[in-house]
């Protein structure tokens, strides 16, 4: 894990800043004066019940939709205008809670667009146009067969996406994300759909980005036992309000969130 001087005080660099981030939708409120904060290299959950606002949060965080008020600071600077063209070649990448890859292009292909997404925005790519150019091929060849060997998916290299299954779909979309080098990566439900032991493999798969690429990771999941397991630190959304931050253990006994989620039927084997 990188740490800044600071951190060698004892206190964790903060990479992500949300602050007072408000969304509304006409009269609709999907988030509500919501404050956190990432630290680098850490693995936080963002959890809360259907409706609550997560993918709002995300849209936002990642430039999709600017918010309605409060701020974003990513890596020291001010992401809240986007777009997510520029955001994700700061260092921020998502993935998207249904699977969002080119079905008729290959794996190789879905990965290649991922790398091409950092160049965009920049102001070379502006400046030339050639934004294809500029990577050379050698280097494009040896960073996709790298990409495929962090997420173990070498044997599909060539295999178009849309004939993958759907476990491995959900893989590719974190590999595609990944192909932009992010330092920070938004996962918006990677468990939903998979079986157990697939869901297992992707507990592995986010826990192997953190520890040996120093991956800071920023996970919205349904699934908790992955959620439990995988988390440093939780925090809560119900009905676009933050209503509990901390570690698994102190998520696990809030009376407010057992109330609003880990109680529902759905949830309480949690
Ligand atoms: N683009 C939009 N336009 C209007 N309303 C929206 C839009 N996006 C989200 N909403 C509303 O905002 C609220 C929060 O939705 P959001 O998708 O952020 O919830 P979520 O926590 O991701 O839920 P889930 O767990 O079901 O994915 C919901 O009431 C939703 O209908
Ligand atoms: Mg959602």
């Amino acid at each position: 894990m990188t740490q800044s001087s600071s951190a060698s005080m004892g206190t964790p660099q903060v990479l992500l800043q949300v602050n007072g981030l408000t969304r509304n939708f006409g009269g609709l409120v999907a988030l509500h004066d919501v404050s956190f904060n990432v630290a680098r290299g850490e693995i936080v959950g963002l959890i809360g019940p259907n409706g609550a606002g997560k993918t709002t949060a995300f849209n936002v965080i990642s430039g999709t939709m600017p918010p309605s008020s409060g701020t974003v600071i990513f890596d020291s600077q001010d992401i809240s205008a986007g777009p997510p063209s520029k955001v994700v070649v700061k260092g921020l990448a998502r993935t998207f809670q249904s699977t969002s890859t080119y079905p008729e292009c290959s794996v190789a292909e879905n990965i290649y667009r991922g790398m091409l997404s950092r160049l965009k925005g920049t102001t070379v790519s502006r400046l030339t146009g050639r934004r294809t150019g500029l990577l050379p091929a050698q280097q494009v060849a040896s960073e996709i067969d790298e990409i495929l060997n962090q997420v173990d998916m070498q044997a599909w290299r060539d295999v178009p996406a849309g004939s993958l299954a759907y476990g491995l779909q959900k893989k590719l979309g974190i590999a595609v994300a990944l192909a932009s080098r992010p330092t920070l990566l938004l996962l918006d439900e990677p468990a939903a759909g998979l079986n157990h032991e697939e869901c297992n493999e992707l507990g592995r798969l986010l826990k192997h980005l953190q520890q040996q690429y120093g991956l800071t990771l920023l996970l919205v999941e349904h699934h908790m036992a992955l959620v439990m397991d995988l988390c440093e630190r939780i925090v809560v959304l119900v009905q676009g309000e933050k209503i509990a931050e901390g570690t698994p253990l102190q998520i696990r006994e809030n009376p407010a969130v057992i109330q609003a989620y880990l109680g529902a039927p759905d949830y309480a084997h949690a």
